[in-house]
């Protein structure tokens, strides 16, 4: 599945070429398909029981699933791709984060409140702003003096710290200024133009060139810049973002050249409609290839750069939370959803996404709870976190220049329902961590769809508005404004309720 918004028939932040269909009949049967290749394409649905596949280029490495089962089915699929790695207990935490806290007093503010009120908070993360003028590996001197001081307190407290890494990288300092950029030229560790010289886009930093992780001298480079910046502020992971990669030019500050590469014959369905738009020019060399072969690649390479380096420097699992994604990804880190808005049409959608995520190999996977842009209300909020309970990764996450939206931002009652969702989420840890070694070992999903534990139940397949975490514990989220109750559906057998544990025969 290309990961396409079906409102705007465009590209999103990922693509897995990779399908999963159950048989025509109610005998349960499924089948797989994937397409290893990087290459632009459009997969288009056809009327009848068809689809079609147009790739622009690439090898076309097929395979074909037999399943029977849909579970089999992705057993099989990440055989191929390999299988989840396995988080740290830390990871099923409950993760705060906020893009805009404007200080790290405030960051620390939020995190000593929560202590306060006893909300269970295993992670602070931290988005661009904690960064001196956004630039990676490093810290506003003025506003984020303490951060240092912040992380060390959550670790006194056995909580943990993540901040987010662009990978573009400020061309423009005074050279001697910024060791990244200086030491990369030396290296040779950016994508370049055909005729040699460093391509430069612009993200938030203002002009920035991007690393090749493609090769293996970046990853080196990579690794020296955390440890530099590990050794003044000791995170324990790290959120990898704009890494499709993004970025606010389309392909460089001073074009493309009119290739083939640039215009091919077919262009598929992309935002701007050009290869380049909003990223990097597709004639750009990398050491692999052209970015025309390796755009798809750049977030699965830029997470395998960054867990390696994180493993190596801590003698630990590592925790990577990254927003493009491949095949192949779970191996490496999980994923947010990304920008989605504060709306209860976006909480429901998310479920979809967090199942899929979960058939692609990427278990490690939550949206953004209570919404990222837009206000969000209280009553969606408290809704959010009690669904954001059952994400497999769950972060609460806000944009700036929205009012704060942790537990303790509202009223007494929310924050107390709030807390006991989160409290629920903690007392299933054994639960999740366990699902979560099944995945690691056995190519398990651990948040899944009914219909893997039904397949031959017709009406469990249009199921999205609930799921189960295994094979047994259903969630039946509410998922719309003014309601106490929901409407769910009970396959058959045994089911208990959790909170009572009275049993109820589905016949
Ligand atoms: C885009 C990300 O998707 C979002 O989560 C983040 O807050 C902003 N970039 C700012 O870094």
């Amino acid at each position: 599945m290309t990961l396409y918004s079906v409102f705007e028939l465009t590209n999103l932040y990922g693509a897995h070429p990779f399908y999963l269909a159950m048989e025509e009949g109610g005998t349960g049967t499924a089948h797989g398909f994937f397409l290893l290749n990087s290459n632009a394409m459009d997969v288009a649905l056809q009327p009848g029981p068809a689809i079609t596949w147009r790739t622009i280029g690439g090898i076309l490495d097929f395979y074909v699933f037999l399943g029977p089962d849909p579970a089999s089915v992705i057993g099989q699929y990440l055989e191929v791709v390999g299988y989840p790695t396995m988080p740290v207990y830390w990871a099923l935490g409950y993760h705060l984060c906020r893009w805009g806290y404007g200080s790290s007093n405030a960051t620390w503010d939020v995190v000593k409140n929560m202590r306060n009120y006893g909300i269970p908070q295993d992670v602070q993360w931290n988005d661009i702003d904690y960064m001196d003028r956004s630039l990676d590996f490093t810290f506003d001197p003025a506003v984020f003096s303490t951060l240092p001081d912040m992380v060390k307190d959550l670790h006194s407290h056995g909580q943990r710290y993540v901040m987010m890494l662009d990978p573009g990288i400020s061309s423009v300092q005074p050279e001697g200024e910024y060791w990244p950029y200086d030491e990369g030229l030396r290296r040779g560790v950016f994508i370049n133009h055909t005729d040699g010289s460093t391509l430069i886009g612009k993200v938030w930093p203002g002009l920035t060139a991007f690393p090749d992780f493609s090769d293996d001298v970046t990853h080196e480079w990579w690794y020296d810049n955390l440890k530099r910046f590990h050794d003044k502020v000791p995170f324990d992971g790290l959120w990898i973002d704009m890494n499709e990669p993004s970025s606010f030019v389309d392909g460089s500050t001073v074009g493309c050249p009119d290739t083939e590469l640039e215009n091919p014959p077919y262009t598929p369905g992309i935002l701007g409609g050009l290869l380049r738009a909003k990223t990097l020019c597709a004639s750009s060399v990398q050491k692999t290839s052209s970015h025309y072969n390796m755009h798809s690649l750049y977030g699965l390479l830029e997470a395998k750069a960054s867990a390696c380096a994180l493993k190596r420097m801590l003698g630990k699992r590592a925790f990577v939370i990254s927003r493009s994604t491949f095949p192949s990804q779970g191996q490496y880190s999980g994923h947010w959803l990304g920008d989605n808005r504060s709306h209860w049409k976006d909480m429901y959608t998310s479920i979809a996404g967090m199942l899929t995520f979960n058939l692609l190999g990427v278990p490690l996977v939550g949206a953004d709870v209570c919404g990222f842009s837009d206000q969000t209300e209280e009553e969606l909020c408290v809704r959010w976190t009690q669904l954001g309970a059952f994400y497999p990764f769950t972060r609460n996450h806000n944009s700036i220049d929205q009012k704060p939206q942790d537990p303790p931002a509202f009223s007494p009652l929310a924050r107390s329902a709030m807390k006991q969702s989160l409290l629920l989420r903690y007392s299933l840890f054994p639960l999740l961590y366990t699902l979560f070694h099944r995945a690691h070992t056995h190519g398990h999903t651990v948040a899944r769809p009914l219909l893997f534990e039904f397949p031959k139940d017709v009406r469990t397949y249009g199921i999205d508005r609930q799921f189960l975490w295994g094979k047994s514990l259903m969630v039946t989220p509410v998922l719309d404004p003014g309601v106490d109750f929901v409407v769910g559906y009970f396959p058959q057998g045994l089911w208990y309720d959790y909170y009572t544990v009275r049993t109820q025969l589905y016949i």
